[in-house]
């Protein structure tokens, strides 16, 4: 693995981390990138227990295969078919899973910043999978990891993230990665969907999809959180599909964009299938490069407990 002076027993989310740290878990990621089937020791003999309050496909699946390709033991639970269910606490919950053995634990759930407090009441090392609309951290570090493989660097591209900026974690953390690592950002959608004072965080705003792709690199496409969106905040999915989905003919023009998105696409409505499916598509390199990602945030942190004997 890459030397970097790793220093954290968590990871919650990329606001915090320096460049330099987000720099060096790509480049931990990059030799298990490239070699999908690599293994590792660096969990062997470990427990990695999962607490998910909310669905999950992706990075749920990516996380688990990380940790069995680093030799961890992984159990796995979902909030509702779990004591929450009765009303415990999720610090409670988590205490009980360290007390089982775990010492690693990926939690994810619908209350956005609900992990920082909670993190140093805990041995394990806690890693944020998604915290309401809040951030998704190694979602754009493989967001990223996928844009610097295909591009060869982040400094100085032009990247767009268009749809539901408002309840977006992913659009969050990739605001902070990118911006740390030199790229310009465009945020893009209705004005509804994108929250107030979001060019703090280092983005441009824009509500005209078109103008916003003139010399893109990349544009991740988010979908709409309709789960998240308590009141109507589109006319409706066909008339956003028109303004802001991405189709053959809005991508006429622009045959070096990369077409990254998170999942789960909603086909039709922010992405049309043969776009999601075409050439310029990156969607399941993202996937591959998630276990990769995952990879090397577990061998860091499990540096980070060897160095402090835990
Ligand atoms: N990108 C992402 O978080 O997908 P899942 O919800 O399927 O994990």
């Amino acid at each position: 693995m890459a030397a970097i002076s790793w220093d954290r027993k968590d990871l919650l989310g990329l606001e915090t981390l320096s460049s330099g740290e987000i720099e060096g878990i790509l480049d931990a990621a990059a030799p298990f990138a490239d070699n999908p089937r690599s293994r590792g020791k660096a969990l062997s003999g470990r427990l990695v227990a999962f607490f998910f309050s909310e669905p999950s496909t992706r990075t749920r699946s990516s996380f688990e295969a990380a940790a069995k390709r680093l030799g961890a033991d992984v159990l796995g639970l979902s909030a509702a078919g779990s004591s929450a269910a009765k009303g415990e606490t999720l610090l409670d919950s988590l205490r009980n899973l360290e007390a089982v053995g775990a010492e690693y634990l990926v939690v994810r759930q619908e209350l956005s910043g609900a992990l920082e407090p909670l993190a140093s009441k805990l041995k394990a090392s806690l890693l944020n999978a998604g915290d309401g609309c809040h951030e998704h951290p190694t979602q754009a570090l493989l967001d990223v990891l996928t844009l610097r493989r295909k591009k060869g660097r982040i400094k100085g591209l032009r990247v767009v993230i268009v749809g539901d900026i408002l309840h977006s974690r992913v659009a969050r953390s990739n605001i902070h990665a990118l911006t740390a690592l030199g790229a310009r950002v465009t945020v893009c959608g209705p004005s509804a969907l994108i929250p107030a004072g979001i060019e703090r965080l280092g983005a441009r705003v824009s509500h005209d999809l078109n103008a916003a792709l003139a010399g893109a690199d990349a544009v991740n496409v988010l979908r709409q959180q309709l789960e998240r969106q308590n009141r109507n905040l589109i006319a409706s999915l066909p008339d956003y599909a028109g303004r802001y989905g991405l189709s053959p003919e809005r991508l006429a023009g622009h045959k070096d964009l990369l077409i990254l998105h998170p999942g789960p696409v909603n086909r039709g409505v922010e992405l049309d299938s043969a776009c999601a499916d075409g050439p310029q598509s990156a969607i399941l390199e993202q996937v591959a490069n998630g276990v990769a990602v995952r990879m090397a945030v577990f061998s860091l942190l499990a540096s980070w407990r060897a160095r402090h004997a835990r």
